[in-house]
């Protein structure tokens, strides 16, 4: 179970409802349910990591807005995939990766903030499997839309912790296919998985019982 240490709900829930973030979580909630609800505690957990950091109010807002919006991606993907019981094959593997692509090209499109859309976009990036990068080597090259992904120290920091923030609530919480993993092992599979700043991971742990 994640749980936040910082009472700031009127903030997040402030954010929630600025029209650029409602334009895109409305669709998101009418597309499928557990995306949203997905969404939300994403943005929420990666800003309460986040002031553990002490950061200015600008970087928080801009790091829960791109929490919302991560998953815009997953608009484009069918909900007989976002749903799927069973172990995806190769090819839907593929076609769920696109959904980071996805959100990169849909915030671009409709004119949102180049911060958000490089931090929301690279949420898949710090993992051992980075998407849609396929080579974390690769990641301050210039992307399909022609710029860096994140353009500073500050973003990578606000990105990675998105990226965690996203992977521990995927591992905390129960999917489709599968139950919620203990503390112990999510412990592990970040360790093992996040290619981001390893200090990171304790203020996230944190949050997990
Ligand atoms: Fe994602
Ligand atoms: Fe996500």
């Amino acid at each position: 179970m994640v749980h936040l240490l910082y009472p700031q709900r009127e903030f997040l829930a402030s954010i929630g409802r600025e029209p650029d973030v409602t334009a895109i979580l409305g669709k998101i909630r009418q597309h499928h349910l557990g995306t949203y609800q997905h969404s939300c505690r994403v943005a929420h957990l990666a800003a309460d990591i986040a002031m553990d950091l002490g950061p200015a109010e600008g970087d928080l807002c801009l790091l829960t807005r791109a929490g919302y919006l991560h998953d815009t991606g997953k608009l484009i993907e069918s909900v007989d995939l976002l749903d799927a019981r069973r172990k995806l094959d190769n090819y839907e593997k593929e076609e769920m990766h696109l959904h980071a692509f996805w959100t990169i090209f849909l915030l671009t499109q409709r004119g949102y903030n180049p911060s958000i859309v490089g931090i929301a976009g690279s949420h898949h990036e710090w993992q051992s499997d980075p998407y849609p990068r396929k080579n974390t080597s690769s990641r301050e090259e210039p992307n399909v839309i022609g710029k860096r992904r994140v353009e500073s120290e500050k973003h990578r920091t606000l990105s990675q912790i998105l990226a965690l923030a996203d992977h521990v609530d995927a591992l905390a919480t129960k999917r489709a296919y599968k139950d919620p993993f203990p503390p112990a092992t999510i412990e592990q599979i970040l360790y093992q998985d996040f290619t981001g700043e390893q200090s990171l991971i304790p203020l996230a742990m944190k949050r997990v019982s």
